[in-house]
């Protein structure tokens, strides 16, 4: 049912460029390397949050709502993200983040400050557990509500990337490129399971690399499971003829060791390399680690030699200022 996604509310600039990265490749002579640049997505220094945002805040609209409620880490991209859209859609916007209240706001924080969020702070609760008290209290007070769940992946916000994917090989077909594997960072699984229901979609045969940013679990399973959830509901409303099985999700755990949100030796190397070769600028949390377990699969012979590899960059700039003193 591909009307259903021409369904959203127009948010972001696409499509994003599709671009070589010239000088990494010439470090990494066995591969050509591409990166796919949603940190251009324009929404408030973008990111991939903003494509699944164009589905979910017409969803809100769709069903008359005049306040978003959505969850995260203090320096979440998802919020910074889904506070602007609010913004664009004339919506009230409410975050519940982990811990206190800082003296100082700073990276992400800071901008959904300034870009109009009522910000409640929920001490160890940084996945939205809160959320439904907090809903019974705007309704009190005559808010409709609609609550985006945190990292915005249900079905609605995986509808982005499976968009994404048309958007991708409308590209590599303009500019006669043959992508063999994408690389990016995976966290709460609906970037993941968008790629995989618009490759299946839209017929195109590349393998996903998918790094896993965030050990801990997801809405409550593991994340492996409820990307599962994912494809299985996508399958029905896209009308896709496969069957997704568990133990045919990839998801590279290898990366995620220190922790969410620890910027390790690992992620700051990768910033730094891809800043120094291409001028491109990583976040120390996601695509940071994401790009290093690429780097890693190409230094140690992990994928075929001769491939052309993309990174999909999922945005993520703002983070990089809350971590000035680590660089
Ligand atoms: C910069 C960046 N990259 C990747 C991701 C992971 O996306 P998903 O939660 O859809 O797995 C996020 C999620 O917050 C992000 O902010």
């Amino acid at each position: 049912m591909k009307t259903m996604l021409r369904n959203k509310f127009k948010l972001g600039f696409f499509p994003t460029p599709l671009q070589p990265l010239k000088q990494l490749s010439k470090r990494y002579p066995d591969y050509s390397l591409f990166i796919k640049r949603d940190d251009h997505t324009g929404l408030a220094s973008g990111g991939n949050k903003t494509r699944k945002l164009e589905y979910l805040i017409q969803e809100a609209i769709d069903n008359d709502c005049n306040a978003v409620i959505t969850a995260g880490a203090q320096q979440s991209n998802h919020c910074r993200q889904t506070v602007a859209a609010c913004a664009v859609a004339g919506l009230e916007c409410h975050l519940m983040l982990g811990g206190t209240k800082p003296e100082v706001y700073d990276g992400n924080l800071l901008l959904s400050h300034l870009l109009g969020a009522t910000i409640h702070f929920a001490g160890e609760n940084r996945k939205g557990e809160d959320i439904d008290a907090l809903k019974s209290e705007l309704e009190l007070n005559g808010k409709k509500c609609f609550i985006i769940p945190y990292g915005g992946s249900n079905i609605t916000g995986a509808l982005g990337y499976v968009n994404a994917v048309k958007e991708l090989k409308d590209q590599l077909i303009e500019q006669n490129i043959n992508i063999d594997y994408i690389f990016f960072a995976s966290s709460s699984g609906g970037t993941q399971a968008g790629l995989t229901l618009g490759m299946d979609l839209f017929d195109l045969n590349t393998a996903l690399i998918p790094i896993n940013i965030d050990k801990a679990e997801t809405y409550g399973i593991p994340t492996e499971e409820y990307i599962l959830k994912l494809l299985i509901r996508g399958k029905e409303v896209l009308n896709i003829k496969r069957d997704y099985q568990l133990k045919d999700i990839k998801f590279i755990r290898d990366y995620d060791k220190a922790g969410y949100g620890i910027m390790t030796d690992n992620e700051r190397s990768a910033i730094l390399k891809l800043a120094g070769t291409e001028g491109i600028i990583l976040d120390p949390v996601y695509t940071g680690r994401a790009f290093y377990g690429m780097l890693d699969y190409l230094e140690n012979d992990k994928i075929k030699a001769g491939s052309n590899v993309l990174f999909w960059h999922t945005g993520g700039l703002p983070a990089i200022f809350h971590y000035a003193d680590k660089f």
